[in-house]
């Protein structure tokens, strides 16, 4: 029997991760290398209501009506039926899929419920815009973690570069030029909302301190915006390794995202920070293209368990799907231990 499905990308942040959450301007792109995948199929012998949720990536086999009321992929569901005004969901198998590490900064979470809420809706007869779909992403991205700025919902949703200040409509970024990134992960899984967390609770002891921060790497990300859109993409570097001390200060690096920094910056990267939450899940590097390989490679020799080298702003990835295998490196490798 054919499905319905829907595909969504990863994500990484450039520019202004925790300060995102705090009002600051933040800059993501897509990552269009990675992707969750989902499937609806019909049950035509079942009855009304009967919907069977399988996620083999996380171990999920279950019906529906046996899932609590705060676990994401029930919830996604149950967000896309009360959109639509159901009651009961025509009885259908959703298989979700992904090749985006969980809990590594690169919006996995997000990226499985946009897949889920297109491939429902338009499985329903009435496949949701995007406005709704992000917003629906949004909730639902609050159960992963308590307050979510709404920058991962937006730029997976709509999948293209984005500028994001937390309650304002998301504006594109011109891309004059487009530049390289490399991609590095730890493998060790990071949730957000420890990290989150965390640096809430030392805003908490200290705001007037914290809030100068959050403004140093607000003001970073504006002058990023500044030179993406000036097509001067190599004064990144010297705003990535800027933002980096700022994210080392309040608390969410670690060993690994440190050691990785420092690998990328002797290989010839221009800049590297974390990206995402932070203490484990990726680093990213900004890279020569005629570079990019060589940095990926010494990352992987310092351990990385993934590389990805991805450019920002080419025509190709902005199409999904268009990019081949041979940019995604280590896709089989372990994840160390959670810490
Ligand atoms: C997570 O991808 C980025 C954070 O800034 C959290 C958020 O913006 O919701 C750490």
């Amino acid at each position: 029997m054919s499905a319905i499905s829907a595909d969504a990308p990863g994500k990484i942040i450039l520019f202004g991760e925790h300060a995102v959450v705090y009002g600051r301007p933040a800059i993501a792109v897509p990552v269009l290398q990675v992707r969750a995948h989902v499937e609806v199929y019909a049950r035509p012998q079942a009855l009304a209501g009967e919907v069977h949720l399988q996620a083999p990536d996380v171990d999920l086999d279950a019906w529906l009506a046996d899932l609590p009321g705060d676990q994401p992929l029930a919830r996604v569901v149950r967000e896309v039926l009360q959109d639509l005004s159901l009651s009961k969901c025509p009885a259908c198998n959703i298989h979700i899929t992904s090749t985006i590490p969980v809990a590594s900064g690169l919006g996995s979470g997000a990226a499985v419920s946009v897949a889920v809420i297109r491939a429902l809706s338009a499985f329903l007869g009435n496949p949701l815009p995007d406005e709704k779909v992000s917003a629906i992403a949004f909730e639902v991205e609050k159960l992963y973690h308590g307050m979510p700025s709404g920058i991962d919902n937006n730029v997976i949703t709509y999948a293209r570069p984005v500028f994001f200040v937390r309650g304002y409509p998301i504006e594109s970024l011109r891309l004059p030029r487009p530049f390289t990134i490399v991609i590095g992960d730890t493998g060790v899984s990071s949730p957000t909302s420890l990290a989150v967390g965390d640096v809430r609770r030392l805003w908490q002891i200290d705001p007037a301190r914290y809030e100068g921060v959050f403004d140093q790497i607000g003001r970073i990300a504006q002058l990023a915006r500044k030179s993406i859109e000036n097509g001067e993409p190599e004064h990144l570097g010297t705003l990535m390794n800027e933002n980096q001390v700022h994210l080392r200060y309040i608390g969410v690096s670690s060993p690994e995202l440190e050691s990785l920094i420092e690998v990328a910056m002797a290989a010839g990267a221009l800049g590297a920070k974390l990206s995402g939450a932070g203490r484990g899940g990726n680093m990213i590097a900004l890279a020569e293209p005629e570079k990019a390989n060589e940095v990926a490679r010494a990352l992987e020799e310092a351990g990385a368990v993934r590389t990805i080298v991805t450019v920002v702003g080419s025509k190709g990835n902005e199409e999904m799907g268009r990019l081949g295998d041979k940019e995604i490196r280590g896709l089989e490798g372990k994840k160390k231990e959670g810490r």
